[in-house]
């Protein structure tokens, strides 16, 4: 399912983001995104998602035009086919590890599956965590708590917002492994925000956001 965004352009009253973004992702690609701080690689990722809205420009996922959907068509086609990790986590705090990771299947209609939840949590290096709450947890385990959930549907398109920001290199390196295993062998499309060199180098293109679009 390729995603395709074309001409995007974005402010925020009279302040520019940016505009003339335009690039394509094919299923199993990885492309990262670089750029200063402020320029709105957040903003660009959460268009992306249907998350939030622009001022020019498409946003299309095999097809479907993302911004002519209302909210809720938006909301079901991203339960569906995005998994998103969120710069800030948002993990629940009243639901404990297990129940965030589940939150995916649950709005699907599916059934719990320990199985897969209990996989996903071996996966990213939280064996058996299922029961804590997430005020028990570090900033690093509540990041891989957010990165099981985005992939515990196995969705199509995979928008990470600096994932491993928090984790050591060597959890880094593991979460990187789980998030280019989904795009490899399941053909999702992988974006991925960073700042860390080791992580874009592993990216099949390596995309600088400015102001004025975004360029290899
Ligand atoms: N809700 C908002 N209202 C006004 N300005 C915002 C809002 N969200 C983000 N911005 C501004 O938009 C710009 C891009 O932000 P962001 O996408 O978070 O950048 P990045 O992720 O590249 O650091 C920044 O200048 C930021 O201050
Ligand atoms: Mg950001």
């Amino acid at each position: 399912m390729t995603l395709r965004i074309s001409g995007l352009a974005k402010h925020y009253g009279d302040v520019p983001v940016f505009e003339n973004v335009t690039l394509s992702v094919e299923p199993g690609e990885f492309v990262a995104i670089v750029g200063e701080s402020g320029v709105g690689k957040s903003t660009l990722l959460n268009c992306m998602a249907g998350l939030d809205s622009w001022d020019a420009g498409t946003v299309t996922h095999e097809g479907a035009d993302i911004g002519a959907l209302d909210g809720e068509a938006c909301a079901l086609w991203r339960r569906r086919h995005v998994g998103f990790v969120f710069q800030a986590f948002h993990v629940l705090p009243h639901l404990d590890v297990a129940q965030n990771v589940s939150l995916p299947l649950m709005l699907l209609g599916g059934r719990r599956d320990e199985g897969r939840v209990a996989h996903m949590l071996d996966a990213v290096g939280l064996p058996g965590m299922g029961a804590r709450l997430p005020q028990t947890l570090s900033g690093g385990q509540l990041q891989r708590v957010a990165i099981a959930r985005a992939l515990v549907h196995r969705p199509a398109l995979l928008l990470a917002d600096e994932p491993t920001g928090n984790l050591d290199p060597g959890t880094a390196s593991k979460v990187m492994e789980l998030l280019i295993g989904q795009t490899r062998e399941h053909g999702a499309s992988l974006v991925l925000v960073t700042h860390s060199e080791s992580a874009a180098a592993r990216a099949d293109r390596l995309l600088h956001l400015t102001a004025e679009g975004i360029r290899a």
